[in-house]
């Protein structure tokens, strides 16, 4: 058994997730009493250079010294932390951001709320610890995607913490934020039950514009409930659409450019882009899939590549399914078109046509006919 130098105390996301009843994520522990030394002597392994974080040798969950935070330079990163043993579990409390996520509970399963958070978890109230939510940029981006994720449960953003974060977006401290940064929370919030108000609460905290310029601009004329993007997004939700999906559903309606330039500037996982464009490039062609030919659709399924990769049918026709509306896939006429074809195209036998001596080219070209004949033949 290990022996933790210090007091120890769960905070943050566990507890708040499970006072509500939601699934417990990661769960970070503070240790108050301790130094990195004792850590380490303890066989903690430190991780994160800015501030000191441990890994427990077994259970390989969190451990960060309490620590007291002052802004000193500008940006996410101009941080003065203070971890010495002296800190105390409520001072390392009131540096966070949100009283839901100030909650401390000790080895005994005692609840710590200096913040009152368990208040406002019962009024469903996302509210600043402290005048110091300003310090650090990405509470903009994390109070808009908690209110994403805990939308479900009826939470709002109380009104003193929306002027907070209106000061940091007035401020131009969150061109400080590095793309990864953005990216992450963005990622995030598209996973949660809610994503469209993350990008509601973005524009009510003034941060549309310095976050996204490129669906700023393109949004700015209209009712964001209205927006073609927000609507596909919401239904892709409904469908329970992965990540990439989710994005594709958003940008549907931006122009390819801009899609690369999201991609590119956010640094987004490659499928994310690679997939709206997919959407773009053949989103006309599968939504009249049913006035195509044999040809056609062959040649449609050969483009998406799902000969070699049959799942990449599902992933692009499910975001147009999206973009069109349906609350499920399971009569979306270009998908059991598509699907039915791929079915009987992959039923081609290659190695017959091997056997016959085919090969290269010619065997390309036979393949091919014969997948067009298999699909012509359950078009009839
Ligand atoms: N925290 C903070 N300010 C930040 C980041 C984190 O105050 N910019 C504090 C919060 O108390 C938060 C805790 O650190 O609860 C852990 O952060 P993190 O794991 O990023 O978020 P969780 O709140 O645990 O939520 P989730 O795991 O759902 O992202």
């Amino acid at each position: 058994m290990i022996q933790i130098p210090g007091e120890i105390y769960l905070v943050g996301g566990a507890i708040r997730d499970r006072l509500l009843g939601r699934t417990e994520g990661d769960r970070d522990y503070v240790v108050v009493g301790s130094t990195p030394e004792a850590m380490l002597a303890a066989g903690f392994k430190q991780v994160g250079q800015e501030f000191p974080v441990f890994l427990h040798p077994e259970t390989r969950e969190e451990y960060a010294l309490a620590r007291t935070e002052r802004k000193q330079g500008k940006g996410y990163h101009g941080f003065l932390c203070d971890f010495k043993p002296t800190v105390t579990l409520e001072e390392d409390l009131r540096r966070r951001d949100l009283t839901v996520n100030a909650i401390a509970e000790d080895a005994n399963g005692r609840l710590i709320d200096p913040f009152n958070g368990l208040q406002d978890l019962k009024s469903r109230n996302l509210r600043h610890v402290s005048e110091a939510f300003v310090e650090d940029p990405l509470r903009v981006l994390r109070v808009a995607r908690f209110q994403a994720e805990l939308f479900e449960h009826q939470f709002r953003i109380a009104a003193e913490t929306e002027e907070l974060a209106r000061q940091i977006s007035a401020s131009g401290e969150l061109a400080s934020l590095t793309a990864e940064r953005v990216a992450m929370e963005t990622m995030k919030a598209l996973e949660t039950s809610h994503p469209e108000q993350y990008f509601y609460t973005l524009a009510t905290l003034h941060a549309l514009e310095p976050l996204f310029p490129e669906l700023a601009k393109s949004w700015q004329t209209a009712e964001l409930t209205m927006l073609p993007g927000i609507r596909a997004l919401k239904v892709a939700v409904e469908l329970n659409l992965s990540a990439p999906q989710r994005w594709a559903a958003l940008v549907h309606d931006q122009s390819q450019e801009t899609i690369l330039q999201l991609g590119g500037r956010l640094k987004l996982a490659k499928t994310f882009t690679h997939l709206s464009l997919k959407v773009k490039r053949f989103g006309p062609a599968i939504t009249r899939v049913e006035h195509a030919s044999a040809e056609e659709i062959a040649s449609l399924l050969q483009q998406l590549d799902t000969f070699r990769n049959p799942k990449n049918l599902t992933q692009v026709v499910a975001v147009l399914a999206a973009i069109e509306a349906r609350k499920t896939l399971s009569h979306y006429t270009p998908l059991t078109i598509l699907e039915g074809a791929l079915e009987a195209a992959m039923k081609v036998n290659n190695q017959q046509l091997i056997k016959q001596g085919l090969s290269g080219k010619a065997l390309g070209e036979a393949i091919k006919d014969a997948r067009i004949r298999a699909i012509q033949a359950i078009l009839r």
